[in-house]
């Protein structure tokens, strides 16, 4: 029992500091160090197998309590995280930069993200929710030489993100864009389509995407199912006559899975 009370315990203290964090954000550097160092202990917490056993318990006695401070920590958790990339676009824009163990493990992942559909430099990705520091877009455009388009809802994201680029890859193939998809000029004709594991509508997003897109499309969905829907959106089903769910990649170690999706009529 005393297990069960410290882990509820913890998510209080989790959710009450991202809120905290939250409130703290200033457009400055001045509250990074705390915020990153509770992303880090939050990263770890989740991706801690103990405390897997402990959530799988928990979510049997305490459901209805427990789902509501998920809720909570879902959406409080996903803000913070672009707010990190906001310090980390600052930081970089101000002369001096660093990688936390949140971004080594998306950087890890770059690789599986398209099971065997591999970019290649013809291809044409579109990522939802690239971000303040748009990490994905600029590794692929870096290894693959493929076009990337990113788009955000957040205009104070595009806008650090398009210096983040200048300064980073200004030879890269990559634009940034706050329009929703149907605005687009290449939702048809991309081959890859990435989703932020942090967007709360990518399921409504990935609906409306399945009649402006091309049959052979394939889309990567980044998610976290269990313990790890503290700290992302998690899988829904979908449509069949639509999206056909080809493969999940379990990453054990990571903060976020991958789900590939394609057309059911590619079959
Ligand atoms: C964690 S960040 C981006 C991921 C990271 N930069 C990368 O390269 O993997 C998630 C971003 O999604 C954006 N976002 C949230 N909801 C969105 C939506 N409905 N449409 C587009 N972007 C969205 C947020 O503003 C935030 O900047």
């Amino acid at each position: 029992m005393e297990k069960l009370a410290s882990i509820q315990d913890s998510l209080n203290y989790y959710r009450d500091s991202f809120q905290q964090a939250a409130a703290q954000y200033d457009q400055t550097m001045t509250h990074h160090m705390e915020l990153q160092k509770l992303i880090d202990d939050y990263s770890r917490f989740i991706t801690d197998p103990h405390h897997q056993q402990i959530w799988e318990r928990l979510q049997d006695e305490e459901a209805v309590h427990l789902s509501l401070i998920a809720e909570d920590l879902r959406h409080i958790s996903a803000w913070c995280v672009a707010l990190m990339e906001k310090y980390r676009a600052l930081k970089l824009l101000e002369g001096s930069s660093g990688i936390t163990d949140y971004f080594k493990n998306i950087e890890s992942c770059i690789e599986q993200e398209f099971g065997g559909v591999q970019v290649t430099g013809e291809s044409r990705v579109l990522m939802i929710g690239s971000g303040s520091f748009p990490m994905t877009p600029m590794l692929i455009a870096r290894r693959t030489g493929a076009e990337v388009i990113g788009i955000d809802i957040d205009e104070e994201s595009i806008q650090l993100g398009r210096s983040v680029i200048d300064q980073l890859g200004p030879e890269l193939n990559i634009r940034l864009l706050s329009a929703p998809v149907e605005e687009l000029d290449v939702t048809g004709t991309a081959t890859h389509i990435i989703f932020s594991s942090t967007v709360a509508q990518k399921y409504d997003i990935l609906d409306r995407l399945y009649p402006l897109t091309n049959r052979k499309v394939v889309v990567a969905m980044r998610y976290g199912n269990d313990l790890k829907s503290l700290f992302n959106f998690p899988l829904q089903e979908t449509d069949p006559r639509k999206w056909k769910l080809t493969e999940t990649i379990l990453r054990p170690d990571q903060v976020f899975d991958i789900a590939l999706y394609r057309k059911e009529s590619a079959q």
